[in-house]
């Protein structure tokens, strides 16, 4: 019985592995899909219809044949990121939902910018190579993949450097605005953090320390304090640091993972943190 047991759990096994190994050797295609999906425009066409669009008018709004973009439809609402409604002469079309709003190009949701920067080929390339970087133990793969850091190399590169800060501006752009709205004279000033910090009144940092060994990091907060004046009394001086840290508490499944990946993200671009630091995993 208790082997027969063991065999029947067996097979179990072997069937979850001959399905679940599809993920792996098709996991490219969600995120190439996505990023089609952003480069035709798909969520804004739907969005300037206003209402549930057919395959057809779809189709003539973007200007592409009918059978690709239903291929590319049915992968999409499949994932949940597009939604089939009737239209109002009750055909049957397609809608938006929350996570298609975060494709398109504008509106104060849009992440397009953040993907098409993840999934160039500039930025996918030190993901390629994550073995050499475990086995260079810890050595930037970024650096492997392009010859220097990120840092350089986006600015030698201004087509990158347009996308990346693109892509930044998806997260910081409600932050800012809502501090600029709170804050008068605020300035736009250029230059290397390591040599000095302009002087200011308050440090907002974020999304920055992720990106440095802890040396660094002391280094970045040694110049944002020496920026602030001294508070005298009357104005108030202020170090704001947004940690990228999680916790422990991600509940769902995916931002698990989107947490164990980051973790890789932190090395990609400079060397590796204090042995023993975690992301709390
Ligand atoms: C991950 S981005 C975050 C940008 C921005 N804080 C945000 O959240 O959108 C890190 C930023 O640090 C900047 N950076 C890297 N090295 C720097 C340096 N030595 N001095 C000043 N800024 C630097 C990069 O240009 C990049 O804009």
């Amino acid at each position: 019985m208790e082997e027969t047991q063991r065999e029947f759990h067996h097979e179990e096994e072997e069937e979850h592995a001959d399905i679940n190994i599809w993920k792996y050797i098709m996991g490219f295609s969600e995120l190439a899909v996505v990023k089609c999906a952003i480069d035709l425009g798909i969520a804004d066409a739907i969005e300037s219809h206003g209402c549930p669009i057919t395959l057809s008018d779809l189709s003539s709004t973007l200007g592409c044949a009918p059978s690709p973009l239903y291929r590319i439809m049915r992968f999409l609402m499949h994932r949940g990121i597009f939604k089939e409604k009737l239209t109002t002469q009750g055909s049957p079309g397609y809608a938006q939902t929350p996570l298609s709003r975060r494709l398109m190009r504008q509106g104060e949701h849009s992440m397009a910018a953040l993907i098409l920067l993840e999934s160039s080929p500039v930025m996918l390339a030190p993901w390629l190579s994550l073995s050499a970087q475990v086995l260079a133990n810890g050595t930037s793969s970024f650096e492997k993949a392009h010859g220097k850091d990120l840092w350089s190399y986006t600015a030698a590169n201004p087509d990158h450097s347009q996308l990346f800060n693109e892509a930044m501006a998806c997260d910081a752009r409600l932050v800012v605005q809502a501090m600029i709205q709170e804050i008068s004279g605020v300035e736009n000033v250029g230059g290397d953090m390591f040599e000095s910090v302009p002087k200011a009144d308050a440090a907002f940092i974020l999304w920055v320390l992720h990106d440095w060994a802890d040396k660094e990091c002391i280094q970045i907060l040694k110049k944002c304090k020496e920026a602030i004046p001294e508070d005298k009394g009357k104005s108030k001086t202020t170090l704001t640091i947004h940690l990228c840290a999680w916790g422990n508490d991600a509940a769902s499944e995916v931002l698990t993972e989107v947490r164990l990946l980051y973790c890789w993200l932190k090395t990609i671009s400079k060397p590796p943190l204090r042995p023993g630091f975690s992301l709390g995993l």
